[in-house]
């Protein structure tokens, strides 16, 4: 457990009121709290989850996280830098964001610079589009600054719905990595 120990209970009323799921539950009640060790294999989850597959496309095999390319972004888990929180609901993990600091002999997808963290997202699909990803990002902005960090950079296909969400929370294209876009924000 880090320095960011106390659980927030956010409700879907403030984040997407009037939304219907797939589980046919009109609004949800998540917590989100701190990543800890026994989160690990969910993170696993999803980073597979956060990668973005084309309409049209096969999904990638799930072995693929272990590809020393992706699997950098959980390797390790607890590093100095590294921030996380989960969302649970019904004390299920239905979503989680990180934060990861990549250098320039080894760069993730989205890396601006050594200082900069690189932010990955995901929350379960039936739980999507009702808010907890927005949450998610609220809250680890937060703690980003708390930390001292300065900015936040990630990566995403231009294509990835995803997209929109990063625009809404501030996030700029600043370059490109192969065909995705690497996207920053300033913190201060
Ligand atoms: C991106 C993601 C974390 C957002 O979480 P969420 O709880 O669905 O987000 P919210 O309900 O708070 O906000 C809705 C926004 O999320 C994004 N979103 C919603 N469904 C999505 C989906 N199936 N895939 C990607 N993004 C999605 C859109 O930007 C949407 O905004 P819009 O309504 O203007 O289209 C989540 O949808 C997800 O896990 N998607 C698949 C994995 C992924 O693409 N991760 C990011 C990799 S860069």
């Amino acid at each position: 457990m880090n320095e960011y120990a106390t659980a927030i209970t956010c409700s879907l009323l403030n984040y997407g009121a009037g939304m219907s799921n797939k589980l046919g539950v009109k609004y949800l009640n998540f917590t989100i709290r701190d990543i800890n060790q026994y989160d690990i294999p969910f993170l696993w989850e999803m980073l597979y989850q956060a990668m973005y597959v084309p309409e049209g496309q096969k999904p990638f095999p799930r072995e693929i996280v272990l590809e020393p390319f992706l699997a950098k972004y959980v390797n390790g888990w607890g590093r100095a830098g590294d921030i996380g929180l989960i969302a649970k609901y019904n004390n299920q993990p239905v979503g989680a964001v990180w934060l990861r600091l990549f250098d320039e002999a080894n760069k993730g997808f989205g890396y601006v610079d050594d200082t900069t963290p690189e932010l990955s997202i995901a929350v379960v699909e039936d739980y999507r589009g009702q808010g907890i990803g927005s949450a998610l990002m609220r809250e680890i902005e937060d703690r980003a600054r708390a930390y001292g960090y300065q900015k936040l950079c990630l990566s995403v296909d231009p294509r990835n719905p995803a997209r929109r969400l990063y625009e809404r929370y501030g996030y700029i294209h600043v370059g490109w990595c192969d065909t995705s876009w690497t996207m920053k924000k300033d913190l201060v």
